[in-house]
């Protein structure tokens, strides 16, 4: 297993180029199984999570071809020989669920193993189920497995419980080849979900509604879909998380390919907090600054996003002044905590708040990943604190961040991945 080591306090100078997004390539790389035509994907970004969810695409049959620079891809799903999500790489991977709404829509049946138990909680698919059965499907669970089935999926109405990023996505992508309309309330308003509505009409599909939380879908059929050539947005989490390392070290840099109207709520946030930054068209400068504490939830889209509560911990921890940083859509996503403290956070859990004293000179120990987020957080705090600092079981980090080691040493960080078998 690869570990990291960053040598801290560093300073970050220079440009960093934002990967396209992996929450938005991932649903839109199973919507591929909708369409007997051939899918062209642009910059792909190099995740662990891209490349399971294509092995997963592969193992039901769609033919795929790399382009030689491996980051466009031509998909074509024309000959599916398996309707099934295997264990194997459902544990790895939770987003591999996200199969269950293409294929009930063109085969009317999926088998998919239930997501593994993840690291930040539970996560059922409760909502997803319920969404597919009032589409008419029958729903069956056996063996850590759920199959659906259905004669035809009807177009209804359908109210989400909880705006659930993936249940949407599954839904919007089961509409599609539905009978009739299907509008979808309650629906998450996250930039992935508009992305994927987008890709759908790309393919000839009628959508409307796409950034408010009632989306209606128009079903029509396999052959009116067309060829498709698509490139998703670029990954607001990615460019939160440089944001936060370049204010945690208080250095200078452009973040470029960031589109900064989807972080509005984090820069305000982060402004709030002292941030002094220059928003460009597709770009993000942020200037040396002097950071007061920050009070703030976690919520679904277009309020502060929990994929960048962890690494707003860490910039808290930097900050001059207590923080106090609350979890509202997952229920453990403070793994995170203990190993920051293992770097002298000094952080307090209660219940769902993490409060952070702030203001602290944080000392380099060995730590580990725990999940993506998480993983991020300790890179950070790694950049701010005194020494070098081992992190350890980086694969976790790589499931999401394109590169971030030889990013970070073009900003000017001395850091190094090392194989155990290195040792
Ligand atoms: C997506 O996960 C993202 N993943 C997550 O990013 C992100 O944290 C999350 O949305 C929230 O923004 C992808 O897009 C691939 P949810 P998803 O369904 O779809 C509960 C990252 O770091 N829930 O909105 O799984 C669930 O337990 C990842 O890139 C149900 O109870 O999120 C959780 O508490 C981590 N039943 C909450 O809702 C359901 O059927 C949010 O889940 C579905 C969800």
């Amino acid at each position: 297993m690869d570990k990291l080591l960053i040598e801290g306090p560093a300073k970050l100078s220079g440009i960093v180029k934002i990967s396209n997004s992996k929450n938005a390539y991932l649903p839109i790389l199973a919507g591929v199984l909708l369409s007997s035509k051939r899918v062209r994907l642009k910059n792909l970004p190099a995740l662990r999570d891209i490349r399971t969810m294509v092995k997963l695409l592969e193992n039901l049959g769609v033919k795929s071809t790399p382009d030689i620079t491996k980051a466009n891809y031509s998909f074509l799903a024309d000959n599916i020989t398996s309707l099934e999500a295997t264990y194997d790489l459902v544990k790895t991977m939770r987003a591999s669920v996200l199969v269950l709404g293409p294929l009930l829509a063109r085969y009317k049946r999926a088998k998919v193993s239930l997501p593994g138990g993840c690291a930040i909680g539970t996560r059922p698919i409760d909502i997803h189920l319920s969404c597919m059965s009032k589409l008419g499907a029958k729903v069956q669970l056996e063996g850590g497995y759920v199959e659906v089935s259905a004669e035809k999926l009807i177009g209804t109405r359908i109210v989400l419980p909880f705006p659930s990023v993936g249940a949407t996505e599954n839904v919007m992508m089961a509409a599609v080849l539905a009978q009739g309309e299907t509008v979808i309330e309650n629906a998450a308003m996250e930039p992935e979900i508009e992305d994927l509505g987008n890709f759908l009409i790309a393919m000839g599909v009628k959508i409307e509604g796409l950034k408010t939380s009632s989306i209606k879908v128009q079903g029509t059929t396999v052959s009116n879909l067309k060829e498709v050539e698509y490139e998703a947005i670029p990954d607001r989490i990615e460019a939160g998380t440089y944001l936060m390392a370049a204010l945690a070290t208080h250095s200078e840099i452009t973040i470029e390919n960031a589109i900064a109207s989807h972080l509005d709520c984090v820069i305000d946030t982060l402004k709030n907090m002292g941030a002094k930054l220059e928003i460009g068209k597709r770009q993000i400068k942020v200037f040396a600054s002097t950071l007061k504490g920050v009070n703030i939830d976690t919520a679904p889209y277009p309020g502060f996003p929990t994929d960048l509560q962890a690494q707003l911990i860490a910039l808290a921890t930097q900050s001059n002044g207590q923080s106090i940083i609350s979890e509202h859509i997952f229920e453990n996503r403070f793994m995170h905590v203990p190993e920051l403290n293992r770097l002298g956070a000094g952080i307090v859990l209660k219940s769902n708040a993490a409060i952070i004293p702030g203001n602290l000179q944080l000392k380099a120990a060995p730590v580990m990943c725990t999940d993506l987020r998480a993983s991020a957080a300790l890179a950070i705090a790694a950049l701010a604190a005194h020494g070098t600092t081992q992190m350890q079981r980086v694969y976790h980090l790589d499931r999401g961040y394109d590169g971030l080691d030889i990013k970070l040493k073009n900003l000017g960080v001395n850091i190094s991945r090392k194989n155990d078998s290195e040792e």
